[in-house]
């Protein structure tokens, strides 16, 4: 059976201060989620903070991106491995911003994938197609060219150790959902394809939904058969907001 997973993506958001009033605050409250399983990925700069304010806690956190290389002479860039010494669990990979402001491939994406698992970080693989991709009916397509570069590098049963959140970037900070049904679709094509090398993998492995996902649309999103909980943007810089989408996951 397959746990539910919420994830914060704080994006380039955050401050020491507030920071610390928002963790405050959810480690207060954290307690009521008994049966879900909690992240936060935080801007690089504040993964020390987080491992000091989260350690013993049940919230794991992690990054929102990492290089395709070991080390060395990439200007700007930050290493898997550099993750280890904050004690994170989790990386994003491939998310649309990523992707779509910043030209990362299908490839490069999966070499990124692949650099997560080699140090044993959890890598939550980002898919999901541009509303003009959605309206000429491409959004299998797109999906599954995303998911297949992944399987093609790292092999399928790669996908045992790693989260995948279904973004359709038309929803993310939009304020327009997938309905529960559009989401639901694209989870359970997400899951057949999977099925077809490994059914093992297809039921284990967790998909999140990410896209405008808030405290009154999670229940019904989550009530899904195969959406296994949210990666959540805006939302999850409120700290009331952000535990009701994680109650809601239970
Ligand atoms: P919003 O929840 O702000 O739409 O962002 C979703 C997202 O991109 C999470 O990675």
């Amino acid at each position: 059976m397959r746990q539910s997973l919420v994830v914060g993506n704080w994006k380039m958001n955050g401050s020491i201060q507030r920071n610390q009033s928002l963790l405050d605050s959810l480690k207060e409250n954290i307690k009521s989620v008994q049966h879900a399983q909690v992240g936060i990925c935080a801007p690089f700069v504040y993964l020390r903070q987080m491992s000091e304010l989260l350690k013993g806690t049940q919230i794991g956190w992690g990054a929102q991106n990492i290089s395709h290389k070991d080390s060395g002479a990439f200007t700007g860039e930050v290493a898997a491995s550099m993750l280890l010494d904050f004690d994170c669990k989790y990386v994003i990979i491939g998310h649309s911003e990523c992707r779509n402001l910043y030209g990362e491939s299908d490839q490069l994406v999966a070499e990124k994938y692949a650099k997560a698992q080699s140090v044993g970080l959890i890598p939550i693989l980002c898919v999901g197609e541009l509303l003009e991709q959605r309206e000429a009916g491409e959004t299998e397509n797109v999906v599954g060219q995303q998911l297949d570069a992944i399987i093609n590098l790292q092999g399928i049963a790669s996908l045992s150790q790693s989260v995948i959140a279904y973004e359709p970037v038309w929803a993310i900070g939009t304020g327009k959902t997938a309905t529960p049904q559009q989401a639901q679709d694209v989870h359970a094509f997400i899951r057949q394809r999977i099925a077809k090398q490994n059914a093992g993998v297809a039921e284990n492995v967790q998909i999140l939904y990410g896209g405008s996902v808030n405290g009154s649309n999670a229940a019904q999103l989550f009530s899904m058969p195969d959406i296994d909980g949210g990666l959540i943007g805006g939302a999850s810089l409120k700290a009331n907001e952000f535990l009701t989408i994680c109650q809601a996951a239970q």
